[in-house]
C-alpha cells in the first residue's frame, strides 16, 4: 500500500495563464498528495462578496466573508452555504479578485486557513498561488516560479481575455501586500512551447 508523504509542501507561483493549475495537478497525482487552489479561494471571497451585494471597499465584510470559506474534499469551495464553483469565473469575478486580495486582512485570514489546509493533510501538498513560497510557505520543500510568454498566457486563457489578464497580473504584482514575486530560492521555469510532461519532470527532478 502506498503511503501518504509528510511535510512535503511543493509551493507554485506565477502569474496567470503560466500552468500552474496543469502543472500543481499533476504533481499532486504523482506524489499521491492533494492539491490547494489559494486562487480559487481569493475568487471565492470575490464572488460571494457580488453575490451578496457587498461594497468591495468593506474591508470587515470581505473579512467576514473569507473567515466563512470552507474547501471541501474534493476541493469545491463553500463561503458559509453558498457554494461559488460556478462563480469563480466570471468576467464580474475576474475584476473584482485584484481588489480582494489586495485586502490585507483578507490575506491575513486566507493564509491562516492555507496553512491549516496543510497541517490537516501531514504537513503535505502542492499549493498553488501567488505568495505561497514568499508568505504562506517559505520553508516549502521545493519553490517554483512558473511563468511563460504573455502571448502563451494569453492563449491557455482565452476566455479571460488578454487585456483583462495583463491589467490583474499588474495590480497583483504592484499592490502593497505579498505581491507576485519570484521569492528567495524559488526556481524560475518557462513553460512557453513546453510540455505538461517536460515540466513535471523537471520538477520532480529537484526532489531526488
Ligand atoms: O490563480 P488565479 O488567477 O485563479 O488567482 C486569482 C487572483 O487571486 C489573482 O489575480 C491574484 C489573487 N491571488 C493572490 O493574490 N494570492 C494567491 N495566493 C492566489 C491568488
Amino acid at each position: 500500500m502506498r503511503t501518504t508523504p509528510s511535510n512535503l509542501v511543493i509551493a507554485i507561483d506565477g502569474p496567470a495563464g503560466a500552468g500552474k493549475s496543469t502543472v500543481s495537478r499533476s504533481l499532486a497525482e504523482i506524489l499521491g498528495i492533494e492539491r490547494l487552489d489559494t486562487g480559487a479561494m481569493y475568487r471565492a471571497v470575490a464572488a460571494a462578496a457580488i453575490h451578496h451585494g457587498v461594497d468591495l471597499s468593506d474591508g470587515a465584510a470581505l473579512v467576514a466573508l473569507a473567515e466563512a470559506l470552507t474547501v471541501e474534499g474534493d476541493g469545491e469551495v463553500l463561503v458559509a452555504d453558498l457554494s461559488v464553483g460556478h462563480l469563480l469565473r466570471l468576467d464580474a469575478t475576474n475584476s473584482a479578485v485584484s481588489l480582494v486580495a489586495a485586502t490585507p486582512q483578507v490575506r491575513e485570514v486566507l493564509v491562516r486557513h492555507q496553512r491549516q489546509w496543510v497541517e490537516d493533510r501531514n504537513g503535505s501538498g502542492v499549493v498553488e498561488g501567488r505568495d505561497i513560497a514568499s508568505v504562506v510557505f517559505p520553508d516549502a520543500t521545493i519553490k517554483v516560479y512558473l511563468t511563460a510568454s504573455a502571448e502563451e498566457r494569453a492563449r491557455r486563457r482565452v476566455d479571460e481575455g488578454a487585456a483583462s489578464i495583463i491589467r490583474r497580473d499588474e495590480v497583483d504584482s504592484t499592490r502593497a501586500v505579498s505581491p507576485l514575486h519570484v521569492a528567495p530560492g524559488s526556481r524560475v521555469l518557462d513553460t512557453t512551447g513546453r510540455t505538461i510532461e517536460d515540466v513535471t519532470g523537471e520538477i520532480l527532478g529537484w526532489l531526488a
